[in-house]
């Protein structure tokens, strides 16, 4: 693999989970370790890109030389997103983002009550790679399609719908493999590819995955 296959390159990695806060103790969040998104940080950074990581809340350290930010919720992340957005060249969404968030976050720890159901009111977050493949200035914008079933159809659609140029199809109903796991293994889709890539550590994939973006870009310039 050419080291510098990225040279001068500015990317952007979304990883980890948002927190959606529903009162001072409590939010909602996912499983999301951000290995994964790290891990592509790293590979990118070998790669000779320039990278910020748009990071929600997890337990690892910053990888060398990459320009981190750390966030909590959908909507910060999508501010840091958009942040230097006009100089990106390719853009990576790994972030497990919450698809709601509650409609108020009360100002005090929400009591327990006598009743046995609570509902609770969600609104919808900005879809943030989305949001960044409508742009004029659109870079070269990645995504990720977490399923549990018809892996492959539903990361077409969201392939479709958000307007990506690639999406990264990652089955997260096997053991071993996806959330917070240290492997993982993919299906690499475009319009007119689809590339299996079997289970290996995430850094391992995190390479070839880079890889592939690489070429991928440079044959869409
Ligand atoms: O962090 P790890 O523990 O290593 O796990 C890795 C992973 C399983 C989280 C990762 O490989 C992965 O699949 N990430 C995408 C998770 C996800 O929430 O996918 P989705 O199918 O719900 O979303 C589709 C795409 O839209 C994703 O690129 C997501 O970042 C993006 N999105 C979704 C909602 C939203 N409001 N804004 C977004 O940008």
């Amino acid at each position: 693999f050419d080291n510098g296959a990225l040279s001068g390159l500015n990317i952007h990695i979304t990883a980890g989970p948002t927190r959606e806060p529903l009162d001072p103790v409590r939010y909602i969040s996912n499983h999301s370790s951000g290995k994964m998104g790290y891990a592509l940080a790293e590979a990118a950074i070998d790669a000779g890109a320039n990278v910020k990581l748009i990071s929600g809340p997890v337990n690892l350290p910053a990888p060398a030389h990459v320009e981190r930010v750390s966030i909590t919720t959908a909507e910060d992340m999508l501010e840091a997103s958009l942040e230097g957005i006009s100089n990106c060249n390719i853009f990576i969404a790994c972030a497990a983002v919450a698809d709601y968030r509650p409609t108020s976050i009360a100002e005090h720890k929400i009591k327990k009550g006598n009743e046995e159901i609570m509902e609770l009111h969600l609104v919808k977050n900005p879809d943030i790679v989305a949001t960044i493949a409508a742009r004029v200035d659109k870079p070269f914008t990645i995504g990720f399609a977490a399923e549990t079933r018809d892996v492959l159809s539903y990361a077409q659609g969201k392939l479709e719908r958000k307007n990506l140029d690639m999406i990264i199809a990652n089955d997260v109903s096997q053991a071993g493999i996806g959330f917070n796991s240290d492997e993982n293994a993919v299906t690499l889709v475009t319009r007119d590819t689809h590339i299996e890539i079997p289970q290996t550590s995430k850094r391992q994939l995190a390479t070839l995955l880079i890889e592939q973006i690489s070429q991928l870009y440079k044959t869409s310039k």
